[in-house]
């Protein structure tokens, strides 16, 4: 055996378990743990994970020494270790590939007398809840966070990459932005502030200074509700475009959850796999709807007139709030709702589920009556009774996943609006000052990122979209 051979079997290179393709026939070192383990007669099966995969270990009593066979033998669930092995690919196994096993060595032994909290039973939702910070060890919940940060990164790519320029709000607010019934409040050197519920007032003055920007952050609302898709500490990302109407702001938030989806689909096949996602819903998004002409195919790069940005044409369906209370009525009439849609009422849960579901993609639903909005929107100016807004609603019944509108950009309209919701002026001056130099047509929306990582990744709660989630009745862990 030559010097390099040795060296290599004594020293084989540090992998990843998502990287083994990279490795087969190679003899790698995994860092990790043990996820779960199977013994039949004198075979090992140990499940090894390390945070961007599993795979199966393979330890015949024949092929390692005594040593090794047991060392293996006494891993307890969860403990670390470092592992190193020869990778095979085997189309039978989950992954792709198997490890046969060569050497283990334990960095830290679980002890038998106090086990890991969550075994391969089932646990209840409030026994996960409360174990969080181990929960999301498991693969279900590692492959969610994975496609979180993808999805994080590819709304950030979108805007990067079209001329956007990210500018952060403050955390720290003197005013709310979207209602004050969810404020969260402190105390600020003996004066009121609040949580921000939203940057949009402020991306509205960097829109203004900079043309097209976004704001990426956290975002809180003192929701005193408990629903599947309520959190009190949520991440949105919100773009603002300066002499973009309401049309744009559409196309705009087309072609952003355009981008997003195809970025998951690229790169996490396998982690939608481990969550059981159905992948054809999510490939339906993105596919060009039937009667798309060219230049249709996915991601084509329409250009839009008087955006300046890469957007892809048309194919969201889109309804006007009147066109979705028809609908609504007709679904009631017909039985398919139990209860009827109040004209003039904002949409419901179960409305927002009955609309979605019966189209394959994310349906925009615009101008909605003013009333049920928030005091910024430009009222439409063919009915003023609604506002020039949107809300996308995500496919499958996932609600509602974007919110956005065309602003006020009149001074005495925005001011008598801030009256009328009886706003504190004085907090609203600056906010007023972007109408009173060089106003001019401007719009954007926010997503929450959460909402979209529980459509995307098809999960009932968005308690597990997010690491540590926040809800009206869990602060811990
Ligand atoms: O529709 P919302 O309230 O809109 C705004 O805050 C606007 N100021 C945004 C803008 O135009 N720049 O919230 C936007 C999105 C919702 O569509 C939803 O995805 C998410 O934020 N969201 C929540 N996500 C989780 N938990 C909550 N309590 C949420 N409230 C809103
Ligand atoms: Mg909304």
């Amino acid at each position: 055996m030559s010097k390099l051979e040795t060296k290599s079997v004594t020293n084989p290179p540090i992998a990843t378990i998502s990287s083994l393709a990279a490795h087969v026939g190679d003899t790698v070192t995994l860092r990790g743990w043990l996820y779960n383990m199977r013994q039949s007669g004198k075979l090992l099966f140990p499940i090894f994970r390390d945070g961007t995969g599993t795979i199966q270990g393979i330890v015949p009593r024949a092929a390692v020494s005594e040593d090794v066979f047991e060392r293996v033998k006494s891993l307890t669930q969860e403990s670390s270790i470092i592992v190193t092995g020869s990778v095979r690919a085997d189309s039978r196994a989950p992954s792709g590939f198997e490890l046969d096993v060569a050497d283990v060595e334990i960095v830290h032994l679980v002890p038998a007398s106090d086990p890991f909290p969550i075994s391969h039973k089932e646990h209840g939702t409030d026994f996960l809840m409360e174990h969080r910070h181990l929960w999301m060890r498991t693969p279900r919940q590692s492959a969610i966070l994975r496609i979180r940060a993808t999805i994080m990164r590819a709304a950030q790519e979108y805007f990067d990459s079209n001329g956007f320029v990210r500018t952060d709000p403050p955390i720290l607010t003197p005013a709310a932005c979207e209602g004050t019934s969810t404020l969260f409040e402190l105390d600020y050197f003996g004066d009121p502030a609040f949580l921000t519920q939203s940057g949009q007032l402020y991306v509205e003055a960097t829109a203004l200074a900079l043309g097209k920007v976004y704001s990426f952050g956290p975002t809180f609302r003192a929701e005193k509700s408990k629903t599947r898709r309520h959190l009190t500490e949520f991440w949105m990302i919100e773009p603002e475009v300066a002499f973009m109407d309401l049309e744009g702001d559409m196309q705009l938030a087309e072609a952003f959850l355009t981008h997003i989806v195809t970025r998951v689909l690229e790169l996490h096949r396998a982690d939608l796999k481990v969550i059981g996602r159905d992948i054809a819903k999510l490939e339906a998004v993105i596919a060009p709807a039937i009667g798309d002409t060219e230049p249709g195919a996915p991601g084509s790069a329409a250009s839009s007139p008087n955006l300046g940005w890469s957007a892809t044409i048309p194919r969201f369906p889109r309804l006007s709030y009147d066109e979705a209370h028809e609908m609504l009525d007709a679904a009631f009439k017909s039985g398919k709702l139990e209860a009827p849609h109040i004209y003039g009422d904002d949409l419901g849960s179960p409305d927002e589920t009955y609309i979605s579901s019966q189209f394959d993609k994310p349906v925009m639903i615009h101008r909605y009556p003013a009333a049920t909005k928030a005091f910024y929107m430009q009222p439409d100016p063919a009915d003023p009774t609604k506002a020039l807004c949107v809300d996308v609603l995500a496919p499958e019944g996932y609600g509602e996943i974007i919110g956005g509108s065309q602003r006020v950009d009149s001074y005495d309209l925005l001011r008598a609006r801030i009256e009328e919701h009886h706003l504190p002026l004085a907090a609203f001056e600056w906010y007023l000052d972007l109408r009173r130099y060089g106003s001019v047509p401007h719009s954007g929306f926010g997503m929450g990122i959460e909402r979209a990582v529980a459509w995307i990744c098809g999960l009932d709660h968005v308690r597990e979209t997010i690491p540590f989630p926040r809800t009206l009745n869990r602060i811990y862990p």
